[in-house]
């Protein structure tokens, strides 16, 4: 039986890389008006990760606060989303286990279906809550989005890890009401084994993700879930944070309502600094643009959000939350903000030499070079299997 004050997101903490690409370095080198970056798709900079940093890294660097605050004794699972997988077999999640000292009496699975597997994954977590309360799960979305250079996409690159406590009685949101949900076969953005950067077809993207967005609102509002204007605020995949705007005025639209450019800022203008700064995080990214509305706005005590979390492919899911009492009090603004300053600017040829740089495949022992300062490291490669070390 779950609780009286519900179940949600207890602590919730990310992480992001080392270095970091100014879309200033990209247009200088391609040519691009610059406005097309900072208005057009409203990105500024984007995450890069050091050649020792990847999905495990940046998971146990965002989950690493929460276990140091809350102890790890009522973690029982773990659910590691991510579409940047470094494994076909593994699950990224087990090394972050490890890393972090984790319980050996856990379950810990991966989870993937584009931007969206880490919705799917703090639902599992609901469910499991809702079945014994005394438990709590730790959900990580932690992802590197990469396109080919010199393709439309490289501009929203990015890349980022959050870790989300789930549990009974939880101290930031508590989810209520039912789900909208809305599944469609479309071959808008993929990404086959083979490949390290993902393919898209840029335009049918975005109709796809607005196609979703009626999907699930028509699913939820069917289902009897809150109306609109009772939201204070919604937190949208952000690919790029201008996708955001083109998807809450397309549901005002679809509405019926007035979808002027007021009423979308105030609906998501906190929602999207850390986005704007980091780029595309994928399955991290409707969860960057909660952290980065708790941590700005005034005071949300008791408010509704509404969340809409898409994935290509396409799955997508809205849902909503209620900002529990006392939340202030337990965020993590200063940390947020620091893991986002704290990272080293890279000029063009840097970034270009990162994104080129590809493993060796025979099995032979390469140790990486040491580029992150952070508390987790990707040591080396060796007899194909992943070294990390924790310092
Ligand atoms: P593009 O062809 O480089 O850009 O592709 P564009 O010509 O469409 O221009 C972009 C915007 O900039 C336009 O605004 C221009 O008018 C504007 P809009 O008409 O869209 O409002 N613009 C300017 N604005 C001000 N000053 C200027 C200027 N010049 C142009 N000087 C595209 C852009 C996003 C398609 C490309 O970057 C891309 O393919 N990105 C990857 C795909 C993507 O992010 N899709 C989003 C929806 S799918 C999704 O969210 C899922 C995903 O996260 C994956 C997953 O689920 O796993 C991607």
């Amino acid at each position: 039986m779950a609780s009286d004050s519900g179940i949600g997101i207890h602590d919730l903490s990310f992480a992001t890389t080392e270095f970091v690409l100014p879309h200033t370095a990209l247009a200088e080198y391609n040519g691009t008006e610059i406005g097309k970056y900072h208005i057009g798709i409203g990105q500024e900079s984007m995450s890069v990760p050091a050649a020792d940093e990847d999905i495990v890294t940046l998971g146990a660097a965002a989950a690493a606060p929460i276990i140091e605050r809350h102890g790890s004794e009522r973690i029982r699972t773990v659910v590691f989303a991510t579409e940047s997988s470094i494994d076909q077999a593994k699950s990224g999640g087990v090394y972050v286990h490890s890393l972090l000292g984790l319980p050996s009496a856990a379950r810990v699975v991966e989870l993937k279906q584009a931007c969206y597997g880490a919705t799917a994954g703090l639902q599992f977590a609901l469910g499991l809550v809702a079945r014994d309360p005394s438990q709590q799960v730790l959900v990580i979305a932690s992802d590197v989005s990469k396109y080919e250079l010199d393709s439309p996409g490289e501009a929203t690159q990015g890349a980022a890890a959050v870790a989300m406590l789930v549990g009974a009685d939880p101290q930031l949101i508590r989810f209520d009401g039912p789900s909208g949900l809305f599944t469609a076969d479309v071959m808008d953005f993929w990404r086959p084994n083979y490949r390290d950067a993902a393919l898209v077809d840029g335009q049918e993207s975005i109709s796809a993700y607005l196609q979703a967005v009626e999907g699930c609102w028509k699913d939820y509002a069917e289902q009897g879930g809150h109306s609109l204007d009772e939201f204070a605020a919604f937190c949208y995949h952000q690919p790029f944070t201008k996708m955001a705007y083109k998807a809450h005025r397309h549901l005002l639209e679809y509405c019926g309502h007035d979808s002027d450019k007021d009423a979308v800022e105030q609906a998501l203008g906190q929602t999207t600094a850390y986005n704007r700064v980091i780029g595309n995080s994928y399955t991290a990214s409707v969860y960057l643009g909660l952290a980065a509305l708790l941590d700005q706005a005034d005071d949300l005590t008791g408010r509704s959000i509404g969340f809409l979390s898409y994935g290509s492919g396409s799955v997508a899911e809205f849902f909503a939350g209620q900002v529990v009492p006392g939340y202030r009090d337990r965020l993590r603004t200063a940390e947020h903000r620091k893991a986002v300053e704290r990272r080293t600017v890279l000029d063009y040829a840097g970034y270009r030499e990162l994104h080129e740089r590809k493993f060796p495949t025979d099995g032979g022992d390469y140790p990486t070079p040491v580029q992150s300062g952070g508390q987790f490291r990707l040591a080396a490669l060796r007899g194909h299997k992943r070294i990390y070390e924790r310092r």
